[in-house]
C-alpha cells in the first residue's frame, strides 16, 4: 500500500478521495494521508473523514508520498502545479476499476480516469487529464495536460483537446481541435474546429467570447 496525498480539498478533490476509496475496495492500493490546500488547511480539520495535512507548498514535507491534482479548474490546474514545482514530485494515475479501456491507449502521470467511462482504441491522454464519469472517447482522441472532460462527455473519433481545456459536462465534440484554454459550455455540440483561448456553447456550439468564462466553471474555486 503506498501513501497519497490529494492536492486540493474542493469537490474535485473530494470526488477524488472517493474514486481512491473504489479502487481500494477492489484491491488496497493506495494510504490517504490527507487534503493539502490552502483554504481548507486553515478552516478545517478534516474533510471526508481525510485531514487537512497542509497548505500546497507543503508537497515537500511529504517526499515519499505520490501525489494527484483535484482541482475543477484547469488553469487553476496548471497554477498550482506551477507553484509547487511539480515536475519534482511522484504522481499517481488513478483508474476506476469499472473503466473500460483498451491496451493501445496511451495514459500519462497525474492522470484520473473516473467510473464507467470508456476509452475505446489509440487514445493518448497526457499528463495531468481529468477525465470524470460516463465518460466516451472514440478512437485515435487526443487529450492535452491539465484538461478537464466533465461527466457524460462524448468524443468522435479523432477529436482532440487541446492543453487546460474545460469540456462542460454532457457535451459532444465532433473529431475536430480544441484549442488550448478553451472552454465548452455543458451539453453543446461542437462541429467545428474551436481557436485557443474560446468560450464556446450551444448546438451547433457559437463562440460566446475569448479568454476565460466570467464566472468560474467550478463551484468550489469560487469561494
Ligand atoms: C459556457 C459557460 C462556460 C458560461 O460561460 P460565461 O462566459 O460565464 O457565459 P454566461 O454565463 O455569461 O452566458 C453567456 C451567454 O451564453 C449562454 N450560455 C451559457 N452557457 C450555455 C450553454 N452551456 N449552452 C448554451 N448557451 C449557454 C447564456 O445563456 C448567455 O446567453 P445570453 O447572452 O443570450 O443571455 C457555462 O455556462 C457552462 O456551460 N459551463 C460548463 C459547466 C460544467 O459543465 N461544469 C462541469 C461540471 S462537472
Amino acid at each position: 500500500m503506498k501513501d497519497i496525498v490529494i492536492i486540493g480539498a474542493g469537490a474535485l478533490g473530494q470526488e477524488v478521495a472517493w474514486l481512491i476509496e473504489e479502487i481500494n475496495e477492489k484491491s488496497v492500493q493506495w494510504n490517504i494521508l490527507g487534503f493539502l490546500d490552502d483554504f481548507a488547511f486553515s478552516t478545517k480539520k478534516t474533510i471526508l473523514g481525510y485531514p487537512c495535512i497542509g497548505s500546497f507548498k507543503d508537497v515537500a514535507n511529504f517526499k515519499d508520498a505520490s501525489f494527484i491534482l483535484g482541482f475543477g479548474d484547469p488553469r487553476l490546474t496548471e497554477k498550482i502545479y506551477n507553484e509547487i514545482n511539480g515536475e519534482n514530485l511522484n504522481w499517481a494515475t488513478l483508474i476506476s476499476p469499472t473503466v473500460r479501456i483498451h491496451k493501445s491507449n496511451k495514459i500519462g502521470k497525474g492522470v484520473v480516469i473516473g467510473r464507467n467511462a470508456d476509452l475505446t482504441v489509440n487514445c493518448t491522454i497526457n499528463d495531468f487529464v481529468y477525465i470524470n464519469i460516463h465518460v466516451v472517447l472514440g478512437h485515435e482522441v487526443e487529450v492535452d495536460k491539465f484538461s478537464i472532460i466533465s461527466p457524460n462527455v462524448t468524443i468522435n473519433g479523432g477529436g482532440k483537446i487541446g492543453k487546460a481545456c474545460q469540456i462542460g459536462a454532457n457535451a459532444f465534440i465532433k473529431d475536430v481541435f480544441i484549442g488550448d484554454y478553451s472552454t465548452v459550455g455543458a451539453s453543446s455540440c461542437v462541429i467545428k474546429t474551436v481557436e485557443e483561448y474560446s468560450v464556446v456553447a450551444g448546438v451547433p456550439a457559437k463562440v460566446l467570447h475569448k479568454g476565460t468564462p466570467t464566472k468560474s466553471i467550478s463551484r468550489s474555486e469560487r469561494h
